[in-house]
């Protein structure tokens, strides 16, 4: 029989609600254990979403020997000590984005994947769906002519007060939670890191940005802009436009099982359908082939790392209000 991966689930965090299904729907894992600072939390839990076991602690899911995968859904400020003891553990992490706030971040738990033998990927669901394949396909079969310009946005209204999105101690701000949206889908569309970057941010009492817009030069005359904000209403798009055409994506980030995309050609629009599977069931699956057929993760620890290292300029362009070259 094939091996099945028992997964942890490293908080009660409200975005493990997007993981439980895929995790029953894939033939090869299991949701085994979760973990809570509290053990009533942690039973209460394991009990609303049927879960075997419930730990006290991180470090009790850590010690748990039955859990080959754990999946990180910690505030962004936790994730590389939390993925960094996980692997250090004996397991396989699956860690939310932004996966690091620094580069030493970064370092530090590339080598801890290295040292210990384990897959740590970073949880960019929408690189796994059909859409995005079919994006990218597109744009490197040349259907556009010469890739010109990026655009696309990630915004919405953010309304949950204490929430650590909006402290900048706890890696907040609009740029780390749907900013690295649009940079890492033009980074995988262009296929190349950018040269330069500049940005301008509105930001909050504790530090960190509450909306960003920023720019990026790629070589041979690329270019991408984006924006990302929490006083908007819900917004998410990416335009890709070519030399002979103009591709739309009204919904990059999120696809669903039917999708449209919008192929504009001297002004004849063509309608490309798209089916996709369940949006994190590719993540799940792209980890069991990691581990199980070792394949390499789709997302590499070089792409996240190259993702950071956008991120880290375009706040620093930001900051000291002068484009930062890479
Ligand atoms: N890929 C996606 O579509 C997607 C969507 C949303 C969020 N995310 C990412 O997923 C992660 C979690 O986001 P979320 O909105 O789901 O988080 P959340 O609901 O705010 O939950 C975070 C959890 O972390 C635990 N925690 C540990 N220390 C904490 C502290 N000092 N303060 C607050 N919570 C603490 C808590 O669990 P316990 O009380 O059980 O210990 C809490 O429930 C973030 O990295 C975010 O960027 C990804």
């Amino acid at each position: 029989m094939d091996k099945i991966l028992n997964w942890g689930l490293l908080s009660t965090a409200k975005i493990n609600r997007a993981l439980i299904k895929p995790l029953r729907a894939s033939k090869r894992t299991r949701l085994l254990a979760v973990a809570s600072r509290s053990i009533s939390s942690a039973e209460s839990y394991a009990r609303e979403w049927h879960i075997p076991r419930a730990h006290s602690s991180y470090k009790d899911l850590l010690a748990n020997p039955d859990v080959d995968v754990i999946y990180n859904s910690l505030p962004n400020h936790l994730h590389a000590e939390w993925t960094i003891k996980a692997l250090h553990a004996g397991k396989h992490v699956l860690c939310e984005k932004p996966i690091a706030l620094t580069l030493e971040e970064l370092d530090a738990m590339a080598l801890a994947a290295k040292e210990s033998g384990k897959i740590l990927a970073e949880a960019f669901m929408y690189r796994h769906h059909a859409q995005t394949l079919k994006v990218k396909e597109l744009v490197d079969s040349g259907a556009l002519g010469k890739l010109q310009l990026i655009k696309g946005a990630f915004t919405f209204t953010l309304t949950r007060e204490g929430n650590f999105r909006w402290m900048e101690e706890m890696g907040g701000g609009s740029i780390w939670d749907v900013g690295c949206y649009p940079i890492s889908y033009a980074r995988m569309i262009v296929g190349a890191e950018p040269v330069d970057v500049f940005g301008w941010q509105s930001t909050i009492a504790s530090g960190s940005d509450d909306s960003f817009i920023g720019q990026m030069r790629f070589q041979d005359g690329i270019h991408m802009q984006f924006d990302s904000g929490f006083k908007s209403p819900s917004r998410s798009f990416i335009e890709i436009v070519g030399t002979e055409a103009t591709l739309n994506i009204p919904n990059p980030f999120k696809p669903g099982l039917k999708n449209k995309i919008y192929l504009n050609r001297n002004d004849e629009i063509q309608t490309i359908k798209i089916n996709g599977s369940e949006l994190y069931l590719g993540e799940v699956e792209d980890m069991c082939d990691a581990v199980l057929n070792n394949q390499p993760p789709r997302i590499s620890l070089t792409d996240s790392r190259a993702n950071t290292t956008a991120i880290l300029a375009l706040l620093q362009a930001a900051e000291s209000e002068k484009p930062v070259s890479l």
